[in-house]
């Protein structure tokens, strides 16, 4: 890991494990460009890729064509409205109106470590663990002044970038877009990878051609989204799972955003990546500053899987904090699926005792515990325990599942407001909303808004006092709506358009203050299943509940595109009961439970009343977890085959870090009749080692056999044919002596 800047050639070279990124200034003005992103390069000799030697030169040489240079000139960081006709990262309009800005070079620092950003999460590391390099820049006319941010990593090759704007001049003007990263490079006739979906079905991958024109996903919903995800990979068309180049980026950040590439009339590619401009529009008084939250970048000429391994790396190395950061989870029963609204002490006690006796380590009680929430119709807001459903109170039931031998979890919706609340006949105005329009109601429910002091500091003590109440251990952090009717009563007009970033950095104040007061909560962020799983949240939350959809089948497509950039250890699973209530399917209870395995794994029925044949599973299945769950947690993560793409079926490993251990997951969807064994190739294991390949479950169980990790990498290994649909198997690898 290294950062240099060769003077005379005026390039700053910034170097990870394997990759090499370089920027460099030119003309007498200090356009800042972008050079390369690919291999490590032994030499940073390479400034001529920004193809300043040709037409249409720089202004500096000919000014004539100065509009012509600005449209082609593979801008570091691009701004909008004096010529680049391409998107831009930066778009403001001045107190006149008047919008166009460039930055050009003013001064760098390069040093080791990396900076927090204020108000935000981001990666971390130490001075041993990685280097930033501060570039500023300013355009003089505007008074305005970005600071770009870019800090590479020892152990993983990832850039990370963020950007600050200030306004050093006298005048206020309004930031209308920033964006976090962007590169220009040569189209290299990619295609595109991005996760898309809806509620129950989150981050489904797909592929696609790279045409000309502009290509994007994004969010204007307030929150990541279950819909389109803040993710974008650019991939030569040859690129597979195991080689080829990918460029991808994902966003720190949690609420809109937009990922793009665009192709432009010079085949050149801008991929950039930020906060979506629809509706923002931030007022920059003078020295005020704001910052952009971060951009993660990788590059590989090995594959997805190599993508995955650096992003991983990253986020639980450098991002996961916590208690929980390294440790096993315990495992969870949840009464979301058993109970829905239906319950009472005595019901979570009963199901508590059996789940106890079954080896499960915590309770956690999800909505319906507080005001008149008997349904999903009312009473988000007021965080008061409805001692009618929990007679007794809150402690009581808390003692009586510790005495249990278990720990006790709690589901809060904190961000939200019932029309028919107390607290909304009180405050009506601290509902997110457009004065004198009725809200658009959506589960009926508003969004409070967190752009006032006054609400945040009542959510916080509403949701403190609970947890100060009684033994608490867990935190279910759910937000089942998305922003609409974007007004707030607190802010003046000109600052209207800061609703939707202020909310974000709200909520990021709200888990801040949680985890700091209580900082061995375990937390799990939720939003309507995953439409908030996103690299924002984990750094509060080492855990994020996955998908509403608890469907062994349906959890194949959506694990395996969350498990594309974020760690197993991050994505909640539970085992539910059939049919499943969300598709109606009959799965194993067997298959459920080895599918959860691949995330943070627990249970989400009523233990007491499930047919017995599954009960009797699940202190095998709690087993399998503590032997497994270390390698599932640390381990390198490799996908074999994807189900969504062979339909036929789904299958994955991972290798503990000296390679002695391995394990691998496959579940055949429909069976096929008259079809011999399938054979797979595995990955990550040591070539010169041999594996005692043992089946852990299955009916047709072979004897344990042994094979190097070079034939089962490069010739393969052999899974019978499984009798019946949606039967799933778990191959666990140990190297022998
Ligand atoms: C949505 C969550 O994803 C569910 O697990 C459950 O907590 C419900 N909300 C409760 O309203």
């Amino acid at each position: 890991m290294m950062i240099c800047y060769n003077e005379s050639e005026r390039t700053f070279k910034l170097d990870t494990p394997n990759t090499s990124y370089m920027l460099g200034i030119v003309d007498e003005e200090g356009f800042i460009g972008h050079i390369y992103y690919g291999r490590r390069l032994k030499d940073a000799d390479a400034a001529y890729l920004m193809r300043t030697q040709e037409p249409p030169f720089v202004p500096g040489k000919n000014n004539r064509e100065r509009c012509s240079f600005y449209d082609c000139f593979p801008f570091e960081y691009p701004t909008g409205g004096l010529g680049d006709y391409r998107e831009s990262c930066l778009e403001i309009r001045t107190k006149d109106g008047h919008a166009g800005a460039m930055l050009t070079y003013v001064s760098h620092e390069i040093f080791k470590g990396k900076p927090a950003l204020e108000g935000l999460p981001a990666t971390f590391g130490t001075e041993e663990e990685c280097m930033t390099l501060r570039l500023v820049c300013e355009d003089k006319y505007v008074g305005m002044r970005a600071e770009l941010l870019y800090t590479v990593f020892n152990d993983t090759d990832v850039i990370t970038r963020s950007v600050k704007i200030t306004n050093v001049g006298q005048q206020h003007f309004y930031l209308t877009k920033v964006y976090s990263a962007c590169i220009d490079m040569d189209n290299n006739d990619f295609d595109m990878i991005s996760l898309h979906g809806s509620w129950a079905r989150e981050r489904r991958i797909q592929r696609k051609t790279l045409g000309y024109g502009i290509q994007n996903v994004s969010s204007f919903r307030g929150e990541s989204s279950h819909q389109d995800h803040p993710f974008l990979a650019l991939l030569r068309k040859n690129t597979s799972q195991e080689s080829g180049e990918v460029y991808a980026m994902n966003f720190v950040y949690s609420g809109n955003f937009r990922a793009q590439a665009e192709v432009s009339q010079f085949d050149q590619v801008r991929m950039s990546m930020g906060i979506h401009p629809q509706n923002f529009c931030w007022k920059l008084e003078a020295g005020e500053s704001f910052q952009a939250p971060e951009a993660v970048m990788t590059y590989t000429d090995k594959g997805l899987d190599a993508m995955t391994a650096a992003f991983h790396k990253l986020y639980k190395r450098h991002l996961i904090r916590g208690e929980y950061k390294d440790k096993k989870r315990p495992i969870l029963i949840n009464n979301w699926e058993a109970t829905y609204f239906e319950f009472n002490t005595e019901k979570l006690l009963s199901i508590a005792r059996e789940a106890s006796k079954l080896g499960i380590e915590m309770l956690v009680m999800d909505d319906g515990w507080f005001g008149r929430r008997n349904s999903d119709n009312c009473a988000l807001g007021d965080w008061k325990v409805n001692e009618e459903k929990l007679n007794g109170g809150l402690k009581y039931l808390v003692d009586e599942v510790n005495k249990l031998g278990m720990k006790f979890g709690i589901w809060f919706e904190p961000e939200m407001i019932s029309p028919d609340s107390d607290l909304y006949r009180a405050h009506p105005d601290w509902a997110i909303a457009i004065p004198g329009r009725t809200a658009t109601e959506s589960r009926q429910q508003y969004v409070l808004d967190l752009s006032r002091k006054g609400v945040v500091d009542y959510v916080y003590e509403a949701v403190a006092g609970i947890l100060r109440s009684a033994n608490i251990e867990y935190v279910k952090w759910d937000m089942n709506r998305q922003l609409t009717d974007l007004g707030s009563y607190g802010l003046p007009a000109d600052r209207q358009g800061e609703l939707y970033h202020r909310y974000v950095l709200a909520v990021y104040e709200l888990q801040g203050r949680l985890v700091k007061e209580f900082p061995y909560l375990l937390l799990e962020n939720c939003s309507g299943g995953g439409a908030r799983f996103d690299p924002g949240m984990l750094y509060f939350s080492p855990q994020i509940w996955c998908s509403d959809d608890t469907d062994a089948i349906e959890r194949l497509a959506i694990q395996e595109g969350t498990a594309l950039i974020y760690p197993l250890s991050t994505m909640g699973a539970h085992v539910s009961d059939c049919p499943n209530h969300t598709v109606g399917r009959v799965t194993p209870f067997e298959t459920r439970g080895i599918v959860a395995l691949a995330g943070t794994f627990g249970y989400e029925l009523d233990v007491t009343r499930i047919p017995e044949e599954d009960r009797k599973q699940i202190p095998e299945q709690v087993a399998m977890y503590h032997k497994y769950n270390d390698l599932v947690r640390e381990g390198d993560y490799y996908r074999i085959a994807s189900y969504s793409q062979n339909r036929q079926f789904d299958c994955w490993q991972v290798v503990n870090e000296d390679k002695s251990q391995a394990l691998v997951t496959y579940v055949q969807v429909l069976n096929r009749p008259n079809f011999k064994s399938k054979r797979i190739l595995l990955k990550g294991l040591d070539a010169d080692k041999r594996y005692r390949v043992c089946f852990a479950n299955g009916d047709a169980v072979p004897e344990p056999v042994v094979y190097s990790g070079d034939t089962l990498m490069k010739a393969g290994l052999m899974i019978p044919n499984p009798w019946g649909d949606f039967q799933a198997r778990l191959i666990v690898l140990t190297a022998e002596g």
